[in-house]
């Protein structure tokens, strides 16, 4: 009996160690977002990679709004669960999260280097990288090429012009019997969407970028007030109400399904516009957003999102193997050419076969490199703070609040933020 019970124990133990060397691949788990194509890319990205190295994946699925999907890592990362190794994270979280991430540089090699040198030092705090570039994103202008060239006007070169342009095609075609036509569809929601959209009109107007670089808030100047007046008048007129609670998706469907001649969105909604199922497919241009008129100039908000690793993690080093795979200059193009995201390293814009799938990258490049940040650097772990103090202003002008009123409020609001945080 004895005999057997030792036979039996061992005989485990030999099981045990067998189901312990094909369990010796780690899981990893990868939080990615779900809007447009980006979980699809992201899950056949980490396939590669698992079936690359053995290991696996879980890939878990994320809110679109990049608010919400703040709030959630902020609550994952303060319960320090193991349960998230690698987080997409957007550009402007590295200052709020960095404390939460692992160093990537002894995992990186020289990588780093081929990126645009402005994203690694976004990512890089107090001297640790903190995330990797995965993908570059710029706000844009998308048009009706065939409704711009049924009424014989150009894409607009200001916001004025964008804004009569808007005017007369929404007029013109209701009368031709889309009654659900619009002019211009944006982001409008009270979330960080908006804050891009609503810098870009300030900063386009010459207003500025909501804090100045030496720490000081500006948003208070007739420019920035007068950029945001105009963006109020659009509600209802050339824009619908429901744009208060547009985010990226919600003004695509709307351009995508045809009821639209402008949108402001990010170059992701090319590839889909240009789907085989779009309403639209042929009929698609994309310009660089309008500047102010006189005195103002082009501004696109600098966006996109990046891959960190968890402190929390129970595999670091798989976790930066992952980061590495998906970030590196293979993927980067795999994933521009099938849904034109723009990539984070500077050579792949000169790849034939990328700029054959996203004519209009090439012109992005100009608009990529004199992007507008957001005041995230400045504000770091209080980035947040302000920019929901911004997108709730900019949220009530559109609502009809009179743009002086409101942004002599932001302003006392962002300056009492500033003494408290001290930068
Ligand atoms: C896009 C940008 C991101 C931005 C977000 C706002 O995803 O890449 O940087 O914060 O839109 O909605």
């Amino acid at each position: 009996m004895r005999a057997l019970l030792i036979c039996l124990l061992a005989a485990l133990a030999l099981l045990g160690a067998a189901g312990k060397a094909s369990a010796a691949p780690v899981r990893v788990a990868i939080a990615c977002g779900a809007l447009g194509m980006e979980l699809k890319l992201c899950a056949e990205g980490a396939d590669a990679w698992a079936r690359q190295t053995g290991n696996e994946v879980r890939i878990i699925s994320t809110p679109n709004s990049s608010t919400d999907r703040l709030a959630l890592y902020l609550q994952m990362l303060a319960s320090r669960t193991a349960d998230i190794d690698v987080l997409q994270i957007d550009v402007v979280w590295a200052g709020m999260l960095a404390s939460h991430l692992t160093d990537l540089r002894p995992y990186m090699g020289d990588t780093p280097a081929a990126h645009f040198p402005a994203l690694i030092r976004n990512d890089t705090v107090d001297g640790r990288l903190v995330a990797m570039p995965w993908w570059a994103d710029v706000g844009v202008l998308y048009y009706r090429k065939d409704l711009l060239a049924r009424h014989r006007l150009p894409p607009p070169k200001t916001w004025q012009e964008m804004t009569r342009t808007a005017q007369i095609i929404q007029a013109a075609e209701r009368a031709r019997g889309n009654s659900r036509m619009w002019g211009f569809v944006f982001q409008g929601r009270a979330y960080e969407g908006l804050t891009c959209n609503a810098l870009e009109w300030i900063d386009s107007f010459g207003g500025g970028t909501i804090v100045n670089a030496r720490g000081e808030i500006t948003v208070d100047n007739p420019r920035a007030i007068a950029a945001l007046a105009l963006a109020g008048s659009w509600v209802g007129d050339i824009a619908p109400r429901g744009v208060l609670n547009y985010d990226e998706e919600a003004a695509r469907g709307v351009f995508q399904t045809g009821n639209a001649v402008f949108m402001r969105n990010w170059p992701y909604a090319w590839a889909l516009a240009q789907g085989d199922d779009s309403p639209v497919r042929g009929k698609v241009g994309v310009v660089p957003l309008p500047s102010g008129g006189a005195g103002g100039k082009v501004s696109g908000t600098l966006g996109g999102w990046h891959l960190a690793v968890s402190r929390y993690s129970k595999h670091p080093a798989e976790a930066a193997s992952l980061v590495a795979y998906l970030t590196s200059a293979r993927e980067q193009k795999r994933r521009a050419i099938a849904a034109a995201y723009n990539p984070t390293i500077a050579a792949l814009y000169d790849d034939p076969e990328v700029d054959a799938a996203n004519p209009f990258f090439r012109d992005l490049l100009d608009s990529l490199e004199n992007a507008t940040a957001r005041p995230s650097r400045i504000a770091g772990p209080h980035y947040n703070r302000l920019s929901s103090d911004f997108w709730r202003a900019a949220h009530d002008v559109l609502g009809g609040q009179p743009a002086d009123r409101r942004v002599a409020r932001l302003e006392s609001d962002l300056d009492r933020l500033k003494h408290r945080a001290r930068w």
